[in-house]
């Protein structure tokens, strides 16, 4: 791969080089294996160690296909979906893969028996396959981690509702997590010219889900003067929802677990935080069993942040632990949106609360290709920041996923792939200088 690296770092190398260079047949990726998807067994979710399931390794490069691109991975970065697979929760990964398999004979590459995970990256496209016109080998790019096939009608007017709708590097293989990286085309989008690569690689999947879950009709929707309530609000989707609600003239409401975290969201600009480890909520009082009035103390707490307001929508996640306090804090006629259940999916709520206030619940997932476009936008104009906090070498991939299952992390968690080490790929250093600040904000926090 050193001449590959050769050409991307020298920053200048013609695209007739790029599409002329050999591309080896093997190379290093992380993967998890099939034949180890027992190995936790009986084990808490809490206990599983990412370090011991996620293996670093030499995969065989696989065929490019019709609208695929081959791409050179720079720097990619850890979302929660690597913690799943790495964990095999809720489910293994390998039953994503076999039934993508059975779909055609493309898509029967991905059933293998190891499955190359990561769902972000920042690179240069190698090689691209028929029918691809636009993305050129030596173009700079990110990638969304949106596969489509599109051939029911279904998805037309929204890419997310394409019944063969996947998450890339996650319900498919070939992911961003490795030295190189399979993609369809249409998932490939500019590099931010101001940005580094492992910063560039870093805010893909949870900003383009923050925007849709926030901002898109298609999620909340939401207006200046909204009052926003975000749960891990300076984690991977809450530092990024924290930002779109500034950015969009809301309030955000942000909820963290610590006194660095508050500091973080009050330096993106929110001045309503609250710590919930130091307000002590407990909205069960046993695993079975909801405490309401914990519900109330807690949307006491948010009047009296807002000056007796109540929150025009939640930005859910966390799942079973806070649903029920999240509909109860919600005003008439709010919307609590939800894309996950980190705490657990089977959710409990008042229902008394939900309807006779015509609260609405609403479902969120990733983002539709122009969803994310637009979110990438954003961040190559300079109105949004990556989160980055740090950044860990492809070989300690494992490390990076257990801070991210055991919340030890801030932000965004990095991954140098290519990259030799940080700070490289950035075209617009002007730029970057009006940014700096906001850039580094999560930085070594
Ligand atoms: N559907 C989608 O498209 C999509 C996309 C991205 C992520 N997700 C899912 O969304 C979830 C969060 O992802 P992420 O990248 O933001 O993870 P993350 O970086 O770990 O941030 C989540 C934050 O939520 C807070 N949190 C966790 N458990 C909580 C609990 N029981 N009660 C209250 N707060 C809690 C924590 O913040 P504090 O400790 O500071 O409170 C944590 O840092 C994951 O389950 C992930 O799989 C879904």
């Amino acid at each position: 791969m050193q001449h590959i690296l050769d050409a991307i770092l020298a920053g200048d190398t013609p695209a007739d080089d790029f599409a002329h260079l050999d591309i080896p047949d093997h190379y290093r990726a992380a993967t998890v294996h099939k034949d180890e998807v027992d190995m936790f067994e009986g084990m808490a979710a809490r206990e599983k160690d990412p370090r011991k399931s996620l293996h670093v390794e030499d995969v065989a490069l696989p065929e490019l296909g019709p609208g695929e691109a081959l791409v050179a991975v720079m720097a990619s970065a850890i979302n929660y979906n690597t913690v799943w697979t790495s964990i095999f929760e809720p489910v293994s990964t390998f039953g994503f893969l076999e039934r993508y398999g059975r779909l055609s004979p493309l898509t029967k590459r991905h059933d293998l028996p190891y499955h190359v995970v990561g769902s972000d990256l920042s690179g240069v496209v190698l090689r691209t396959g028929p029918g691809v016109t636009k993305w050129k080998p030596g173009t700079e790019v990110v990638a969304h981690c949106l596969s489509v096939e599109l051939e029911d009608p279904d998805g037309h007017d929204d890419t997310m509702l394409d019944p063969q709708q996947r998450i890339w590097g996650f319900e498919t293989n070939f992911g961003g997590l490795a030295h190189i990286a399979l993609v369809k085309a249409n998932q490939l989008m500019p590099k931010p010219a101001h940005l580094t690569w492992e910063e560039a690689a870093s805010p893909g999947l949870v900003n383009c889900t923050a925007y849709r879950q926030l901002v898109s009709k298609n999620g909340g929707d939401m207006k200046q003067g909204d009052n926003v309530l975000i749960w891990g609000a300076s984690g991977g989707l809450g530092g990024f929802a924290t930002q779109y609600a500034l950015n969009g003239g809301a309030t955000p409401v942000c909820v963290v677990s610590s006194e660095d975290k508050a500091e973080i969201c009050r330096s993106m600009g929110a001045e309503l935080v609250i710590n919930r480890n130091e307000e002590g909520y407990r909205f069960w009082k046993d695993p079975h069993t909801q405490d309401p009035k914990e519900w109330k103390r807690f949307g006491a707490r948010i009047r009296e942040l807002t000056g007796g307001e109540d929150i025009d929508i939640v930005f859910e996640h966390p799942g079973r632990e806070t649903f029920g306090a999240s509909v109860y804090v919600t005003r008439k006629g709010g919307t609590i949106t939800t894309c996950a259940s980190t705490s657990g999916y089977m959710h409990e709520y008042d229902n008394r609360y939900l309807w006779m206030n015509l609260k609405r619940i609403i479902s969120s997932h990733f983002a539709n290709y122009r969803e994310s476009w637009e979110a990438n936008r954003l961040i190559a104009k300079g109105k949004i920041h990556p989160t980055l906090s740090g950044t860990y070498p492809l070989d300690q991939v494992g490390q990076a996923a257990l801070d991210v299952h055991q919340n030890a992390h801030q932000g965004k968690v990095g991954v140098l792939c290519l990259a030799p080490e940080e700070g490289l790929g950035v075209r617009d250093e002007e730029m970057r200088s009006q940014h700096v600040d906001a850039i580094n904000r999560f930085r070594g926090v």
